[in-house]
């Protein structure tokens, strides 16, 4: 049977990915109301959401995905046909420094949400990362079958996460899809984050910290790829089905700083290298093949245009 997507409830809706998300879908007509559910941590803001919240096709509810209650009460009452689970303690630096967060959010609230969606009978789209595959050696890129080897807490619980998922689909024939994005670039993210953090500092015309060489490669997608490769992978993915998005744009973070400075018309004489991560993965490479052929889906941004705007936009929301 095919997915609904008449009523979805959207988990992390007030973060930076799942804002985006809900704005393609309160923008289909198939779509008849998005529920949010967003515990609003420090990285969560009601204000990320259209209208502030207050759109008229959206209902946002303060909550936690770890409690059960919540949420058997909230799916039955607001008849959610299907869950987009983006909920997530997201920041590596975080994760190496206090992990407890990332288990009670990533795992045992995906634990948590995968059995009540069980019981009602609901499909589950986990959103995941490319971080579980761990990191990669150019020119190699990872598929779906590449062994799960985390290096950080955080990736660590994801994949948690997503081995619990694929455990479900097993036992209980339980119908979910994973998907495993790379990095993404966009409108409304954290200032903790690498982008915003940059952009911040060189607006200040303050020291851009760039952990070790800079010369770790990410593959940069923005926001709106992603969530229109969540709803794809939501809508025809198979069941128990994994599908790794990502934009074919790699670039090392030095270049992205770099970037940054120039479209901000500021020297590069303010990049400072400073001590690396712990653990910290040298290259991420995802190939989106498998997502682009059974999905229809593909990245569309293009990157110049749409990170130099990404920048522009990210810099009046610092201010
Ligand atoms: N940002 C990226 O580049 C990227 C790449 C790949 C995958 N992802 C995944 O996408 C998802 C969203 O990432 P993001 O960058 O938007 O993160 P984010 O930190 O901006 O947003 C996470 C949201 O989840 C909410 N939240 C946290 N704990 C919760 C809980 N227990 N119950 C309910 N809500 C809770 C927060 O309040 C916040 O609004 C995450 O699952 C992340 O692992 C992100």
């Amino acid at each position: 049977m095919p997915r609904d997507l008449t009523r979805p409830l959207v988990t992390g809706g007030a973060g930076f990915i799942g804002s985006a998300l809900v704005r393609l879908l309160l923008a289909r007509p198939e779509v008849e109301r998005v529920v949010v559910l967003d515990k609003l941590t420090y990285a969560g803001s009601i204000g990320r959401l259209p209208e502030g919240g207050k759109h008229p096709r959206l209902t946002f509810l303060r909550g936690d995905v770890a409690d059960r209650e919540t949420l058997v009460h909230l799916l039955d009452f607001h008849g959610i046909t299907g869950v987009l689970h983006l909920a997530a303690e997201s920041h590596v630096d975080r994760s190496i420094e206090r992990p407890d967060d990332f288990i009670a959010t990533n795992i045992v609230g995906t634990a948590c949400l995968l059995d009540v969606c069980r019981h009602a009978g609901i499909p589950l789209l986990h959103c995941s990362t490319d971080e579980v595959y761990g990191s990669i050696e150019a020119p190699g890129v990872f598929t779906e079958e590449s062994p799960l080897r985390p290096s950080s807490p955080y990736s660590a619980s994801k994949t948690s996460a997503d081995l619990l998922c694929l455990a479900a689909a097993t036992t209980y024939g339980q119908d979910v899809v994973i998907t495993r994005s790379s990095n993404n670039y966009g409108p409304r993210q954290h200032p903790e984050k690498l982008i915003p953090r940059m952009i911040q500092c060189a607006l200040r015309d303050e020291p851009l910290p760039v952990y070790g060489s800079g010369l770790q490669v990410r593959d940069w997608m923005h926001a709106d790829d992603h969530g229109s490769g969540l709803i794809a992978a939501y809508l025809k993915g198979a069941p128990a089905g994994v599908y790794n998005l990502g934009a074919r744009c790699e670039r090392t973070n030095l270049d992205l700083v770099r970037s940054i400075l120039s479209i901000l018309g500021k020297p590069e004489s303010l990049i400072r290298h400073v001590t690396d991560r712990p653990g910290h993965d040298l290259r991420y490479a995802v190939d989106p093949s498998k997502a682009e052929h059974e999905l229809g889906w593909r990245a569309r941004a293009d990157f110049e245009r749409d990170f130099t705007a990404t920048v522009h936009q990210l810099a009046r929301e610092l201010v």
